[in-house]
């Protein structure tokens, strides 16, 4: 029999524990990846409502979609409809969905019974590229994000892009901001690429998809597996997040559009630092404008305060990704002085 497939799969390593990622396998499958043993699904209503017909057998739980469900409460809900339903220590955990069904099901499998096995099928473009993969849980306590988490690696994560079809426009431009900046900082040649294939990205072509989704996950794993707990390179995977972040929370914009508008701001400081040309820079600019996200002229109200938020985990210095050109990027151990005196110029130089 002649087996087409365009499945793609990245081995990951870390510390003895093997995770394995499988772009472009399909939900219907999820049941064969499963070793053998009772399975309960953590999912939300949107997901169940569209794909429950293709979930594996097993026992369902639905959250609510949203950044609410990542909350103790949830997880506490959920351990205990576990135990009332007879999971064990021998029990699979699998979530089903985006990156608040991983970030939740990563958490409760690492504390219910102390642990148990567990695996994802990725359904968000944001989850796909980065929020299944890496091992990082968590749930948010107040208006801390993720202020409570472990690091867990899943068994297997299945990327199933013909999925990202039903995601709603805004979820998937989210998701697209963390592939550009994964081409931002390490593939010059896929940076080029969603330049010149806006069309396909755009219609969500499957195989281009998946091909971005691959090559951005073989970045990342190659990344975290050399720096796990974050003490070097991983810091690169921020770029865009500092002036990203505080975006996000104050103009309530999708994670996403927030990394790409962080990143024109630390396009513009990379090119005031000397770092990265104006070419590029210019590039960078109209590659995230021509999918409709810019940077407004003027910082949202109140984003000096929650820049500096940072400022008291790490004393007078931050850590800052700086761009040197496309697919290639270095973190800078920075005074905070100077970040606020680059805000100042910009804010100058904008009224
Ligand atoms: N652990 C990590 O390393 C990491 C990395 C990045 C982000 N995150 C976390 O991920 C979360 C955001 O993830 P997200 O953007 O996937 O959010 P999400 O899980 O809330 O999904 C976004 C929305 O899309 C819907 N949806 C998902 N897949 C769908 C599909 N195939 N069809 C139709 N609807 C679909 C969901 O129901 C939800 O309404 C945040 O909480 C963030 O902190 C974690």
């Amino acid at each position: 029999v002649l087996f087409l497939s365009a499945m793609r799969r990245i081995d990951f390593h870390i510390k003895e524990i093997n995770s394995v990622i499988i772009v472009g396998e399909s939900l219907k499958n999820a049941s064969s990846y499963i070793p053998g043993k009772k399975v309960f699904i953590i999912t939300d209503s949107n997901i169940r409502r569209l794909y429950s017909e293709v979930f594996p057998d097993g026992v369902v739980f639905e959250i609510k979609p949203g950044e609410a469900s990542k909350s103790l409460t949830v997880v506490e809900d959920i351990c205990l409809k576990l135990a009332e339903e007879g999971a064990d220590r021998s029990s699979f955990i699998l979530g089903i969905g985006g990156g608040v069904v991983c970030d939740l099901t990563g958490l409760i499998a690492s504390l219910f019974m102390r642990g148990v096995s567990h695996g994802f099928v990725s359904t968000s473009l944001l989850s796909q590229v980065d929020a299944s993969v890496g091992g990082k849980t968590g749930v948010n306590a107040g208006g801390y994000k993720n202020c409570i988490g472990t690091f867990k690696l899943p068994e297997f994560v299945i990327c199933d892009v013909s999925m990202l079809s039903t995601l709603p426009e805004e979820e998937y431009i989210s998701g697209f901001g963390e592939l550009v900046k994964t081409a931002a900082i390490a593939d010059r040649s896929m940076f080029y690429e969603i330049i010149e294939k806006k069309e396909s990205i755009m219609s969500r072509d499957i195989d281009m998809m998946e091909d971005l989704i691959y090559r951005s996950l073989l970045i990342k794993t190659a990344i975290v597996g050399r720096d796990f707990e974050e003490a070097g390179e991983r810091k690169l995977l921020n770029f865009g997040h500092t002036f990203g972040h505080p975006i996000e929370v104050l103009t309530k914009s999708s994670h996403g559009v927030a990394v790409m508008q962080g990143m024109i701001l630390a396009g513009l400081w990379s090119v005031k630092k000397g770092f990265l040309n104006d070419k590029h820079f210019h590039e960078l600019k109209s590659l995230i404008e021509n999918y409709g996200v810019s940077m407004g002229r003027k910082l949202p109200e109140g984003f000096r305060q929650l820049v500096s938020g940072d400022k008291k985990k790490t004393g007078d210095f931050i850590y800052f990704v700086f761009l040197l050109e496309p697919g290639r990027a270095e973190y800078n151990k920075i005074p905070v002085k100077e970040m606020f005196d680059f805000l100042d110029s910009i804010e100058s130089e904008n009224s």
